[in-house]
């Protein structure tokens, strides 16, 4: 099939990295002329495990192109997916502004039938508007074309993403209208043809062109939920606001276990043995960051509030996650001595990505130098990233406190009066504890994600500083 996907950031550059390995031939755009020219060349701009892999096989195989044209995209583009970023407004809402850019420019080129997939996380009833839109647009150029638009949310882990994409747990594809009611004769004509020109041509059906794109994926056995555009749109938003608010509950229940003594690890272990809990998203922490999570949740709330609607449980888990960020902050604050220098592990709002997106090593490094603390920070993938928004400040005579950033975690620790670990790379899990101890001048090490054994770190000669480990 011929796919474009607007917009290749994390989410857009793996689709479509993953649609061209899937055989079809996808056409990504993006605004972002730096970005497009490392494409070119076979380079990803973003930090995820297989992903230049993908993109230099579909470069070599002719299936995957890129440009910073939409427009080019358009010639007998079968699917368009709009994978634009949805940041949050100043009164937590999503800003819709590239979405319906990219919407617009489509219905003011295209001149063929296509389905439209916001493919971005939108609140509900954007799918809507976006129809809308085009279709005054298409009524202005007197043009009858249909463009139906279809919803069908990304669910990818960043650090996963690839395997996330090739074999998800579940594809949720959104449709209304007339689109929905296939008939059975035409999914036998959806799937057993590789032709889609005759799906396009003589039944054109949004429902038959998604489950056709996605059949690659349906045929090793995952599914895909058909349903109204409007659930689709939901499905997103309450699933992250669901493992956000697992998150919370956990990390509520570490203050808990703070006062009355109890250890997080093992009441975790204890309620995510029971198979209707699992122990998935039960790591105590100092709370969700990230792309998604913070601004999914707000997202969601502003969304209840247009509505006229009380998601408190909701509320509570954003109130939460910022209580949990802060409590841990002024732990370390509080226990640092004037100008002391601070090694953090981990800058990535979490492992294996270089998403520095409301990290919560962005506000600690803001905090620590306000203080007048140094900070020596190392990240194994996100330092480029992290430098762009801190940049360092090094032997500045004029500041009172540095940034440096060091190549390893036993560099940053060299002198140290604290470590804080904020992100649990696999690497700083087997670092040699005596070792650091030996290197470091002072001996707390806080903990952030609970990923030592209290007794030894203790053992190293650390004073250990966890989350809901007393
Ligand atoms: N990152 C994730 O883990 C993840 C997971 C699921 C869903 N999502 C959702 O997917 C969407 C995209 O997220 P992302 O993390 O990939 O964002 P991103 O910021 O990494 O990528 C967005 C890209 O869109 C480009 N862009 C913006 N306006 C454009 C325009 N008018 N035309 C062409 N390109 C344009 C930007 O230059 C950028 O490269 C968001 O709605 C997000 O909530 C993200």
């Amino acid at each position: 099939m011929r796919i474009a996907v607007i917009g290749t950031g994390y989410v857009g550059l793996v689709s479509a990295a993953c649609f061209a390995e899937l055989g079809h031939h996808v056409t990504g755009a993006d605004i972002d002329e730096a970005k497009i020219a490392m494409l070119k060349e076979g380079k990803s701009p973003i930090y995820e495990p297989g992903l230049e892999e993908l993109i230099a096989r579909g470069l070599k195989s002719g299936l995957l192109h890129f440009t910073t044209d939409v427009k080019e995209c358009l010639p007998e583009v079968q699917i368009l997916f709009s994978a634009v970023a949805t940041p949050p407004n100043e009164d937590r809402s999503a800003d819709l502004q590239a979405v319906f850019t990219v919407a617009r420019t489509v219905a003011e080129h295209v001149d063929h039938d296509l389905v439209f997939v916001n493919k971005s996380t939108v609140p509900v009833g954007t799918g809507k508007k976006c129809e809308a839109l085009m279709a005054e647009i298409l009524k202005k150029r007197d043009l009858n074309v249909s463009i139906p638009v279809v919803s069908n949310p990304e669910f990818l882990r960043e650090g996963m993403a690839v395997g996330d994409t090739l074999m998800p747990d579940r594809i949720v594809v959104g449709v209304n209208g007339n689109n929905r009611e296939i008939t059975n004769d035409e999914l036998r004509v959806a799937n057993g043809t590789r032709n889609s020109q005759f799906v396009t041509r003589n039944s054109f059906n949004a429902s038959a062109l998604m489950e056709e794109l996605y059949r690659p994926v349906t045929r090793v056995g995952k599914p895909l939920l058909f349903m109204s555009r409007e659930s689709a749109e939901i499905v997103k938003y309450a699933s992250n606001a669901f493992l956000a608010t697992k998150i919370s509950f956990i990390n509520m229940l570490t203050e808990f276990c703070e006062k009355t003594g109890a250890n997080i690890r093992d009441i975790a272990r204890g309620m995510g043995l029971d198979d209707r809990i699992g122990p998935r998203f039960l790591h105590a922490g100092i709370g969700y960051g990230g792309s998604c999570f913070p601004k999914d949740v707000k997202a969601l709330l502003a969304m209840a509030k247009e509505h006229g609607f009380d998601f408190s449980i909701v509320e509570a888990t954003d109130r939460i996650n910022t209580r949990q960020r802060h409590r841990f902050f002024e732990n370390i604050l509080k226990t640092l001595t004037p100008k002391s220098t601070v090694a953090i592990w981990g800058l990535a709002f979490k492992p294996k990505t270089d998403d520095m997106r409301e990290a919560p090593s962005l506000d600690l490094l803001r905090k620590l130098v306000d203080e007048g603390h140094t900070v020596k920070a190392y990240d194994p993938a996100a330092e480029e990233n992290a430098r762009k928004l801190l940049p360092e400040i090094s032997s500045s005579p004029t500041m009172e406190s540095n940034i440096l950033y060091l190549h390893s975690s036993i560099a940053a620790a060299r002198d140290a009066d604290a470590i804080v670990l904020l992100t649990e790379w696999d690497e700083f899990r087997g670092v040699d504890l005596h070792e650091v101890a030996k290197t470091m001048k002072g001996k707390d090490l806080f903990d952030g994600r609970n990923v030592y054994e209290p007794t030894e770190v203790r053992a190293a000669g650390l004073v250990y500083h966890g989350i809901g480990i007393v």
